[in-house]
């Protein structure tokens, strides 16, 4: 036979055996037949170059090289197809199948307080207060002294408090906030008047919790100062943010009532919306009829001295604005506790 004859039938062969493998496992045993190093069938034709009539070696040997190369760039075409196919399956396996129905995505709302929060600090904001932050980890000094409630002093027993245990010279001096109120001073230390600024926060008392309780409750401080602001002018940006927040129909009261760091200092409270004001057995209001909302009185003389600022010339007053109560008599929430139950049922309804 030929020597191209020969070669033509074992190109055929080994093309046709290239042909039919289907995978990497495949195409490795076909490379070991064909072209591996100890007896592949080509490695074996070029060992047999030797024993070929002295003049058709070199026709022989060129032919089996060319051979060789021509599969080797036929094996690694073929590993490319292979990985090219495999490919393309992946992907139909993942393609997206676009007349499928969409999933609507679950949008979640603001937290009903946090609502509540917000509209309140935007009726503050349009009678031209301005927010102010202060820290959740306070000071017992800010939180305390500073608001003239001394150690030992009986006022400290109207806010129970969270203590942080860490020690400052042998001391606990830190505690979760129990009101807004050390804002005051840090609003003071650091702005001269005239000032109107509003704080809001969470503040932490350790409480029994009842229908208007809860341990966590948030605040919104506020402090104006300057000469000549009075009582009158509290009244006003109360009554306002009342029919602002509220509307027009609701009733408003002011209590006299006593914290150290204000006089005089009052509460102000909002009709009950369950009974309205009927019902002795309410367990909103306790049959009171009103919703006290927060608390609030003309800045101490004494924490106008302390700023600097000379109380005959500059006074002030301030509020601490109970959030969770203000939504209660929005919605008519009979219980405080709803809110941070995380119970969806309720908290979607927002
Ligand atoms: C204070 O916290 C004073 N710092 C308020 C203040 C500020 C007075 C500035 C004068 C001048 P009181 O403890 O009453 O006061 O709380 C104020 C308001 O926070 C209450 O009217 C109520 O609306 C809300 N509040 C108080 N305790 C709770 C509680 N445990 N759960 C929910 N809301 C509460």
């Amino acid at each position: 036979m030929q020597v191209g004859a020969r070669f033509d039938e074992l190109r055929e062969q080994a093309l046709a055996e290239l042909a039919a493998c289907a995978d990497e496992r495949a195409l490795e045993a076909w490379r070991a037949a064909w072209l591996g190093r100890q007896d592949g069938r080509i490695t074996l034709l070029l060992r047999s170059v030797k024993d070929q009539p002295p003049d058709e070696r070199p026709a022989f040997g060129k032919a089996a090289n060319a051979l060789r190369a021509e599969l080797e760039d036929a094996l690694e075409a073929k590993r490319q197809e292979l990985k090219e196919r495999a490919l393309r399956e992946l992907a139909t396996l993942r393609a997206l199948d676009v007349t499928l129905p969409g999933r609507r995505p679950t949008r979640g709302t603001l937290h009903p307080v946090t609502q509540t929060l917000r509209d309140c600090i935007r009726a503050f904001e349009a009678m031209g207060f301005r927010v102010f932050e202060g820290p959740e980890v306070e000071w017992a000094y800010y939180n305390f002294d500073a608001v003239r409630i001394p150690e030992d002093h009986p006022a400290r027993d109207m806010w129970d408090t969270l203590w942080v245990d860490a020690l400052v010279d042998g001391e606990r001096k830190m505690l979760l906030r129990t009101h807004t109120s050390p804002n005051q001073i840090r609003v003071l230390e650091r702005h001269a008047p005239p000032i109107r600024v509003i704080v809001p926060g969470k503040c932490y008392r350790q409480e029994a919790t009842d229908a208007t309780h809860e341990w966590m409750l948030t605040q919104i401080e506020g402090l104006a100062v300057d000469e000549g602001v009075r009582m009158s002018d509290l009244k006003g940006v109360l009554y306002d943010f009342a029919r602002r927040v509220f509307g027009h129909d609701r009733r408003i009261i002011f209590h006299h009532s006593y914290f150290p760091f204000v006089e005089p200092g009052v509460e102000m409270a909002i009709d009950c919306f369950r009974c309205r004001g009927s019902g002795a057995e309410c367990p909103t209001c306790h049959g009171s009829g009103w919703i006290e909302i927060l608390g609030a009185g003309m800045v101490h003389p004494e924490i106008i001295a302390n700023a600097g600022l000379d109380p005959s010339r500059y006074t002030g007053f301030a509020f601490g604005l109970g959030i969770e109560r203000v939504a209660m008599l929005r919605w008519g929430i009979e219980d405080i506790r709803h809110f941070y139950q995380n119970d969806l049922r309720f908290l979607r309804q927002f």
